[in-house]
């Protein structure tokens, strides 16, 4: 099933009418032409669980050793996926916090997006996260999610410069990063199925992002976050 099934321009159609909550961060969105990122309440989370269980990945290039996607069946993963974002959400320090969408598509769940900031306050630096349905790929999704988290990064938060990597072989989450803009920046390591693989590392600074940032996307629920997150207020860098 291709999720694609409307013109490129066509606004996406929000989920059911959100309940405001009390915690800020569940309360962010992010709107493109195509797609919504919104905080990921629990609610927007078991909309999500079939998409993740449909989700296992089983032939090489396989993917980072993290529960959505991780490659044991069953569900002992969507289990782990879930722990991981409630234990995520809960830890909030001056040093780290991590905020989670569920990516909608013309109204349908189809994957997730993260932003994470180590020593924000410090460095004003930011990584980011994505996965998406194996329908939804190869649709410019991947390109479009990643340019809505940016902005919320670099206008939403006044991020500095934003980070990601990818292993070698993962040529859509590489040629995401390049198409936008990031400078190569170095190889690193991390294990998949428990083995060593390398990665590339990219950067995008602030002025980088400028010359790829959409005007349409926009924002909402920022402010309320910034004390959550021990922002004073978005820094001119
Ligand atoms: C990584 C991911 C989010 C990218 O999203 P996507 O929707 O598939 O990517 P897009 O359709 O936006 O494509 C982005 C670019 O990659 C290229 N691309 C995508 N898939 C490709 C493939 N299999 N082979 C070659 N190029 C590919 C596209 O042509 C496009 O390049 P362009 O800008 O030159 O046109 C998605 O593939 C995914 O969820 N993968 C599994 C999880 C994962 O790997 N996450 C990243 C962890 S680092």
């Amino acid at each position: 099933m291709r999720v694609r099934k409307s013109p490129l321009t066509v606004a996406s159609v929000p989920p059911n009418a959100r309940t405001a909550s009390a915690y800020p961060p569940l309360n962010l969105e992010v709107h493109t032409p195509r797609l919504s990122l919104l905080g990921a309440t629990d609610d927007l989370l078991e909309q999500l669980v079939p998409v993740v269980r449909e989700g296992v990945v089983k032939e090489p290039p396989w993917p980072f050793d993290d529960p959505i996607s991780h490659y044991k069946d069953g569900p002992e993963r969507e289990w782990a996926w879930l722990r991981a974002i409630w234990a995520g959400r809960g830890r909030v320090t001056e040093g780290f916090w991590r905020l989670y969408f569920v990516v909608f598509l013309y109204g349908r769940p189809v994957g997730v997006q993260d932003l994470i900031g180590t020593n924000f306050s410090k460095f004003g630096t930011v990584d980011t996260f994505s996965w998406l349905s194996a329908e939804s790929r190869g649709q410019g999704v991947g390109k479009e999610m990643r340019q809505a988290i940016l902005h919320l990064a670099f206008e939403g938060l006044g991020a500095r410069q934003a980070d990601s990597a990818a292993f070698v072989d993962n040529i859509a989450s590489n040629r995401v990063s390049q198409a936008l803009g990031y400078e190569p920046n170095g190889m690193d390591w991390d294990t998949r199925r428990g083995d060593p693989a390398e990665l590339r590392r990219w950067r995008l600074t602030r002025d980088q992002w400028r010359r790829t940032r959409r005007d349409v996307i926009t924002l909402k629920g920022v402010a309320a976050c910034l004390p959550v997150l021990g922002i004073p207020t978005p820094r001119a860098r």
